[in-house]
């Protein structure tokens, strides 16, 4: 049979019917642990900690989805996206060295400042889009380089190939948060970055009724540590959850479709609009970095952001809106609307934030699977409420 394409994967890997009863969709095994077969000896699970056959069949699916049929590639789910990264980081040591992207989710720069930091490992944000700065931030102790691209809320893009060329001729692995265009529109591990992650909870899962994070590793030794941190510290993602984003999976090359279309209308529709001041999306050839967009990934997704010039102004739109919600999180098939410097990025101090480019006036948008009329119709009048 030729290589299946992607739209048949969704649906299929990691997703067999269950040899057991023949049910078409994967079983939810709801067992804490299992019955040994003798001292030592077990059907393939003890603990569900340690492994749940729900679990299994997901990470199967995400190993697929994000590194195609290339061998060595392991997928592993946890708890939350947060629960991922932390995961990502757990294995650093005390002196090492970590580069961040300039901007990231709010959340993430939580973790680092108030949880990492205090391990010893030191912590530097560097604006990825200028590889010069990348490369003088590099010393003989950096070994991770964290990247978020598109990055939350500002759609800044990181040329992946070339941070992981950079990093490689350092011996510094690359990791890349793909949450905010999912497998389907980006695929980092194809240009060369070394570990991909995933907040499942935003368009693997798709349908906002769930959380959850992965990871996705290229090598036996970063499978081996990934393992045990999933094992050790044990931020696992429950079966129920794992089922919902298995169910979610098998729709997502479909719901990104729309999402796309529905996000290249959106954007190009406020582009124009006189009380929209700025607006943060890499589908629109203004974007500066429009071309790297084009080379590097599949789509421009759904996400974007506009800036309405004050707080007041975007209080007004956020409490306007009908359809849209206002509402942190993204990746539902529900179009949602939040104001970034008091949710998603609450954590950050003013300073950081104005440095940042996260004004009071930035609202991120979501765009979700609905009618395009309908959200433009929406959007018109909350922002002639402004
Ligand atoms: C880009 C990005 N990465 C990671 C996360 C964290 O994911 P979770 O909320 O599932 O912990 C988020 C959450 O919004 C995010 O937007």
């Amino acid at each position: 049979m030729p290589e299946l394409k992607y739209a048949t994967l969704a649906v299929h890997a990691g997703q067999h019917p269950d040899p057991l009863t023949g049910a078409v969709n994967v079983p939810l095994y709801l067992s804490s642990t299992f019955e040994l077969t003798g001292i030592g000896t077990d059907k393939g699970w003890d603990y569900s900690r340690a492994g749940n056959p729900t679990r299994d069949r997901l990470e199967e699916s995400l190993a697929v989805l994000e590194g195609g049929n290339r061998p060595g590639i392991k997928a592993f789910a946890f708890a939350t996206g947060m629960a991922a990264i932390s995961a990502l980081l757990a294995p650093l040591r005390m002196g090492d060295h970590v580069i961040c992207s300039h901007n990231v989710y709010g959340g993430t720069a939580r973790l680092l400042d108030q949880i990492i930091a205090h391990y010893g490992i030191a912590i530097q944000y560097v604006d990825m889009g200028n590889l010069d700065l990348l490369a003088a931030a590099i010393r003989p102790n950096t070994k991770l380089i964290y990247c978020e691209t598109p990055s939350n809320p500002l759609m800044q893009l990181t040329d992946i190939r070339a941070v992981a060329d950079l990093a490689h001729q350092h011996g510094i692995e690359v990791s890349v948060d793909n949450t905010f265009l999912s497998p389907v529109l980006q695929s980092p591990l194809d240009l060369g970055a070394d570990i991909v992650m995933h907040s499942t909870t935003k368009f693997l899962n798709g349908h906002s009724d769930g959380l959850g994070g992965a990871l996705i590793t290229t090598t036996k030794e970063q499978a081996e540590r990934t393992l045990l941190v999933q094992k050790a510290v044990g931020a696992t993602l429950s079966p129920l959850e794992c089922y919902l984003v298995l169910r979610g999976i098998k729709t997502m090359p479909l719901r990104m479709k729309q999402h796309e279309e529905n996000g290249r209308a959106i954007a190009a529709h406020l582009a124009s609009h006189p009380k929209v001041l700025r607006i943060h999306y890499p589908g629109l050839e203004t974007h500066p970095q429009h071309a790297l967009a084009l080379r590097q990934q599949k789509g421009f997704g759904s996400m974007m952001s506009i800036d309405l010039g004050s707080r007041e102004a975007a209080g007004r739109f956020l409490a306007a809106i009908e359809i849209f919600l206002n509402a942190e999180s993204l990746g539902g098939v529900e179009s949602l609307a939040s104001h970034s410097s008091t949710t998603t990025h609450a954590a950050l101090s003013a300073e950081r934030k104005l440095d940042m480019g996260i004004t009071e006036g930035l609202v991120r948008l979501s765009i979700g699977i609905e009618d395009k009329d309908d959200l433009i119709a929406d959007l018109d009048q909350a922002l002639a409420t402004i």
